[in-house]
């Protein structure tokens, strides 16, 4: 009875029912994490997203919401037989002018880049899934990427969204809603309300580049990382070590341009050459230097393919971790002690936000046998948190209450706005 009325919300084509239409929504990018639905519905406008959800609320029924199934943490997979709303269809776009523009929550990150372009702006956030991953769920994770030092996370960039609400009610703008729910939307991991568009901050782009992959013994990692990361230009501090350039470069079948205890590419932009005050920060230490886009993108490219290349090697455990610069050279070998029987590659972003607190967003991958726990605790032995920009999702939502503080305040919020608790019911929250 529900799925023919979802049928007539949004057309049979766009309420998948056949099991081999279904399975892209059932699993995650990684291969971790498979559920189960009956049904995945893909609304093409927000009174379609609005009716479905209605439908779904009157008959009780939980729903995960799915953008570009982009996620590490489980938090976008029907894991306990949740109907799947995708807002894939969502995508529209609108600049309303070079600092701002309007994306429907399905819009794909690059898009949202290429409408920024088309004023000669930039939008802040970027990351490799860039094709595939969608607004909405860049939201809901309050996603961070490579100019998280610049322009901080996703929730940095939004000035305003419209959501629909569990019970099919379409709020168009938060901007003046009672309970701070704007402030509280980026990281809600979809637990609040469904994002059915939001408005973006956009900016211009400094014309002049400089980009660097610097080679850094482990004994001058945190001074490296902290000057580059104070300089007015600074657009990205990246890191990772020899085995990951390696892997990369095995990726991309190239052969690794440095390799040292720790690889730093930043990126600095400026209106005026930033290539002398970038040198000045790293001093002598050996660099490969980059001062146009196109030789900037071959670097990029051993970062870039890192994701990728880790997943050849099998499904890794993924483990996206936050810790002080002063923990960085005992991270490596804190996690190979607790996994002991897995191979570990890691590399992230240097800062988690643009005041540049000393916080990096690492991602620890780990290819075979392991004990997650042990790898959480073994984190937290460094000071560290064992969630930093893929979200709390399901693998990580029993230690939610030490990875996030704003833990009781997101409950009553949901309580009162999802008082059956039918949006993401398997996320963020720890089990009750
Ligand atoms: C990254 O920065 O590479 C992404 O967050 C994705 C990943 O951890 O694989
Ligand atoms: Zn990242």
């Amino acid at each position: 009875m529900l799925i023919s009325d979802l049928v007539d919300v949004v057309g049979f084509d766009h309420c998948l029912t056949d099991p081999g239409l279904r399975t892209g929504y059932e699993v995650d990018w990684t291969g971790r994490y498979r559920g189960h639905t009956v049904a995945v519905l893909r609304p093409g406008s927000i009174e379609e997203l609005a009716a479905v959800m209605k439908l779904c609320h009157d008959a009780g029924e939980p729903v995960v919401v799915q953008g570009g199934n982009t996620g590490m943490v489980g938090g976008g997979v029907p894991l306990h037989g949740e109907l799947v709303v995708s807002v894939a269809r969502l995508g529209n776009l609108r600049v309303i002018s070079n600092l701002s523009l309007q994306a429907g929550a399905g819009a794909t990150l690059a898009a949202v880049q290429q409408a920024a372009a088309s004023v000669g702006a930039r939008f802040g956030v970027d990351t490799a899934a860039r094709e595939s991953a969608t607004i909405g769920g860049m939201i809901a994770t309050n996603a961070g990427g490579m100019n998280v030092v610049r322009y901080g996370p996703m929730g940095d960039q939004l000035i305003d969204a419209g959501v629909v609400l569990a019970d099919g009610r379409y709020v168009p703008s938060l901007l003046i809603s009672d309970d701070d729910l704007l402030g509280h939307l980026a990281g809600s991991e979809g637990t609040l309300a469904v994002v059915a568009h939001a408005t973006l901050a956009i900016g211009p782009t400094p014309p002049d580049l400089a980009i660097a992959m610097v080679e850094v013994p482990a004994s001058e990692i945190e001074a490296v990382v902290g000057r580059v990361g104070s300089l007015e230009s600074v657009f990205a501090v990246e890191l990772f070590g020899a085995r990951e350039v390696e892997l990369a470069a095995m990726g991309i079948g190239r052969s690794a341009p440095a390799r040292a205890d720790w690889l730093v590419l930043a990126e600095c932009r400026s209106d005026g050459d930033p290539l002398p005050e970038l040198q000045a920060a790293v001093g002598d230490l050996p660099a490969v230097v980059a001062t146009g886009q196109r030789e900037g993108g071959e670097l990029w490219l051993f970062r870039e393919a890192l994701t990728e290349s880790v997943a050849r090697l099998g499904v890794p455990h993924k483990y996206d971790v936050r810790i002080p610069h002063g923990a960085l050279n005992d991270l490596r070998a804190t996690v190979e002690t607790a996994a002991p029987d897995a191979d570990i590659f890691l590399w992230g972003h240097a800062f988690s936000d643009r005041q540049r607190t000393p916080l990096a967003n690492v991602h620890v991958n780990a290819v075979g046998v392991v004990d997650d726990e042990a790898v959480f605790d073994a984190i937290e032995t460094l000071n560290g948190s064992v969630a930093a920009e893929h979200g709390i999702g399901t693998a990580k939502r029993h230690r939610a209450a030490a990875a996030r503080s704003d833990l009781a305040e997101l409950r009553m919020l949901k309580d009162r706005l999802d008082p059956k608790g039918l949006l993401n019911p398997n996320v963020l929250f720890p089990p009750q």
